[in-house]
């Protein structure tokens, strides 16, 4: 498979019938929220990287386009069992991110640091992304700035320039996970010392610095909310796995939770997901971990339970579809709060189309269980209300068909095939 992105696939539809009970095993794939940093870290430093268990999504592809657009060469090897990515990046890069790959995908914001760090300068368009409020970089430039970056914005481009990085101490407001990336991405290079305090700890946070150290940075206190952060002269090429998707593992479990049944999801890590473990036990699920991933279990209908989405290690924000469509068929009133990011419940409007009844109040939805769904035509707005109104359907009545399927494609590796393979009826169209 080439890593362009194919343009017919904004006609896609996901076509759903409901009623399977789920049974089976299923794999989940490499993280995207991990996979397109490590792919933003490969611009540090000369060199062939091969990064194994990088997830086959239109926002990988979109990277390796932007990649590209440095120089840098990318593609699959498939020579093994598994594909591996294979990055070529030269010795001399051009720091720039253009509109048109940028207007695509937010995460893009995180080839700043790296950037920056080996050009002294960078040329990146403004972020767009997910159709869910406005999402500002002022964390991202604050901190930069300390680190001795100067930012100037015209024609839609953010201009930022360092000739000399130093470390400095950076206090962010509120965890960041894309700022904390910039931040240490930038850091790895700068003249001493960087302190990080009030970190994003997320697990792709801990993953990125696991690679960073392999490339010969001195990056301490990973996986924790203070990261310090040693700067170095020269940094070199590595080689990487990525961890599991945990918000991929999270889909296929409310997935469960919804439909019933008895899954593993091969692969998925328990720790990296335990609150969210917790909630669906609350809800009535049995889940354990074992020595593949994990194992669950979903016999009748789920009780409804408060759900309130926080910086990890609490309930993810990117859970919160998952955990709304849960509570739309489980019996009694749940209400769920989001506190990272602003009109993030478009799709609830979607699920009220197929029978569910929710209310929502600034950051609050309510949602009152409901016995049953009725299959309809819905539309995706984002990767995970899109991978939300998919679970949704597989306990609805009749077909459920949900348009913009693109938007899914963003970060599941073939949703509808994984799905297939424990039982559902599940397509594309
Ligand atoms: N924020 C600011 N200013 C900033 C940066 C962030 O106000 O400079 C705000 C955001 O608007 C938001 C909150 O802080 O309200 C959290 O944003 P954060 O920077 O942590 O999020 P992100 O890095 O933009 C990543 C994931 C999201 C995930 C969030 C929260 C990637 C590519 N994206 O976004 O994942 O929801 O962290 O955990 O890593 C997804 O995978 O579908 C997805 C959207």
């Amino acid at each position: 498979m080439s890593t362009s992105v194919d343009p017919s696939s904004s006609e896609t539809n996901l076509v759903v019938v409901g009623g399977a009970r789920l049974e089976g095993t299923i794999r989940v794939g490499g993280a995207k929220n991990s996979a397109l940093k490590l792919m933003a870290a490969t611009l540090l430093a000369e060199g062939t990287y091969r990064l194994a268990n990088v997830p086959r999504i239109t926002d990988v592809a979109l990277m390796s386009d932007l990649l590209r657009a440095t120089g840098a060469s990318v593609h699959w090897d498939e020579s093994g069992p598994d594909a591996v990515l294979v990055i070529d990046i030269p010795a001399v890069i051009e720091p720039v991110a253009p509109y048109e790959l940028v207007e695509q995908f937010r995460a893009s914001i995180v080839v700043l640091g790296p950037m920056l760090a080996r050009c002294g300068e960078a040329r990146v368009a403004l972020p767009g992304g997910d159709d869910f409020g406005p999402r500002p970089i002022d964390m991202h430039v604050r901190g930069l700035s300390e680190l001795g970056v100067e930012f100037e914005t015209s024609h839609g481009y953010i201009h930022a320039s360092a000739p000399n990085l130093r470390g400095a101490r950076v206090l962010l407001e509120f965890p960041s996970v894309g700022a904390t990336e910039n931040l240490l991405m930038a850091a790895v290079r700068a003249k001493g010392a960087t302190v990080i305090d009030n970190a994003a700890r997320e697990p792709e946070i801990a993953d990125l610095c696991e690679l960073l150290n392999k490339m010969g940075a001195k990056i301490e206190g990973s996986g924790s909310s203070t990261l310090l952060v040693e700067g170095v002269e020269e940094l070199h090429c590595a080689d990487h796995t990525v961890i599991p998707d945990r918000i991929e593992a999270a889909t296929y479990l409310a997935a469960l939770g919804i439909a019933g049944g008895e899954v593993t999801v091969e692969g998925a890590r328990h720790a990296h997901m335990a609150m969210l473990c917790q909630k669906l036990g609350e809800m009535g699920m049995r889940i354990s971990p074992d020595a593949d991933g994990i194992w669950a279990f979903a016999g009748g209908r789920l009780r409804s339970s408060d759900c309130s989405t926080l910086p990890y290690p609490g309930l993810a924000t990117d859970f919160k579809p998952f955990l709304v469509a849960l509570l739309a068929t489980a019996e009694g009133v749940g209400i769920v709060t989001e506190n990272l990011f602003s009109g993030r419940f478009r799709y609830v409007d979607e699920l009220r189309r197929m029978g569910a009844d929710i209310r929502t109040d600034s950051h609050h939805a309510v949602v009152r269980g409901v016995e049953r769904l009725s299959g309809a035509p819905v539309k995706a707005h984002d990767i995970r209300a899109g991978a939300a109104l998919v679970i949704a359907a597989l306990a609805a009545d009749g077909e459920t068909v949900v348009s913009e399927a693109h938007h899914v494609a963003r970060g599941y590796d073939d949703i509808a095939a994984k799905l297939r393979g424990l039982g559902a009826d599940v397509r594309l169209a």
